[in-house]
C-alpha cells in the first residue's frame, strides 16, 4: 500500500494494447470501494473503449492528445440522485477517482486523472447522454504505460503540517 501510494505517478503516453472488460469492470469496483458519507456511493460511470467515442471526447479539453493516444477512458459522474450533502459527495468521489487510480498502478497499467475537460462539461454530457442528475467529475485515461516517470515530488512535511498541538 505504501509503495502504490508512493510509486503511483500520472502517466500520459500509452500503448496500443487494448484492456479487457474485466480489467475495466475491476478497476471501478475498486473504485466504488472508497467511502462515502451515509455509504451513499454518489457515483457513477461511463467505461468507452471506442475509438471513435474516445475522439469525440478528446475534442474536450485542450489534453485531447492523451484521450486519443489512450485506449480506454473512465470518465467519472456525481449522481446528484444519491447526493446527500454535497461537499461531502465530491470527496468521496475524490477518494473514489484515488481508489481507481491506484488500482491501476498495482495492475500494472497507467492512468491520468483529468480535470480540465470540466471546462466542457456540458458537451460532455450531451455527447454521452447522461441523465440529466449525471454531473461530469473529471475522466480518467488509461491503458499500459509507454512512458516511465521518476519519483514525482511533493511539499516537504514541514509545509503542510500547520501545526503538532
Ligand atoms: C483534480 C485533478 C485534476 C487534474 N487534471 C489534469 C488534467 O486536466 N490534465 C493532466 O494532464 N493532468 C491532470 N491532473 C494530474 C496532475 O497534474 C498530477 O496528479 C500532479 O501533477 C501530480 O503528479 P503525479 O500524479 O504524477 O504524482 C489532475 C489531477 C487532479 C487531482
Amino acid at each position: 500500500m505504501h509503495e502504490a501510494i508512493r510509486e503511483r505517478r500520472s502517466i500520459r503516453k500509452f500503448t496500443d494494447a487494448p484492456l479487457t472488460e474485466r480489467l475495466l469492470d475491476e478497476i471501478v469496483e475498486m473504485g466504488a470501494w472508497a467511502p462515502s458519507g451515509l455509504n451513499n456511493q454518489p457515483w457513477k460511470f461511463i467505461t468507452i473503449q471506442d475509438k471513435n467515442l474516445l475522439n469525440q471526447l478528446a475534442q474536450n479539453t485542450k489534453y485531447k492528445h492523451i484521450i486519443e493516444g489512450a485506449p480506454a477512458c473512465i470518465v467519472a459522474f456525481f449522481d446528484t440522485a444519491c447526493s446527500y450533502h454535497r461537499e461531502k459527495d465530491l470527496q468521496a468521489i475524490g477518494a473514489c477517482i484515488q481508489n481507481m487510480l491506484l488500482a491501476i498502478h498495482e495492475k500494472g497499467l497507467g492512468g491520468v486523472w483529468l480535470g480540465e475537460i470540466l471546462n466542457k462539461r456540458a458537451a460532455v454530457e450531451e455527447l454521452l447522454q447522461v441523465p440529466p442528475t449525471m454531473e461530469l467529475m473529471a475522466v480518467v485515461a488509461l491503458g499500459y504505460p509507454d512512458e516511465s516517470k521518476g519519483q514525482g515530488s511533493r511539499k516537504p512535511l514541514s509545509e503542510i503540517i500547520l501545526a503538532k498541538k
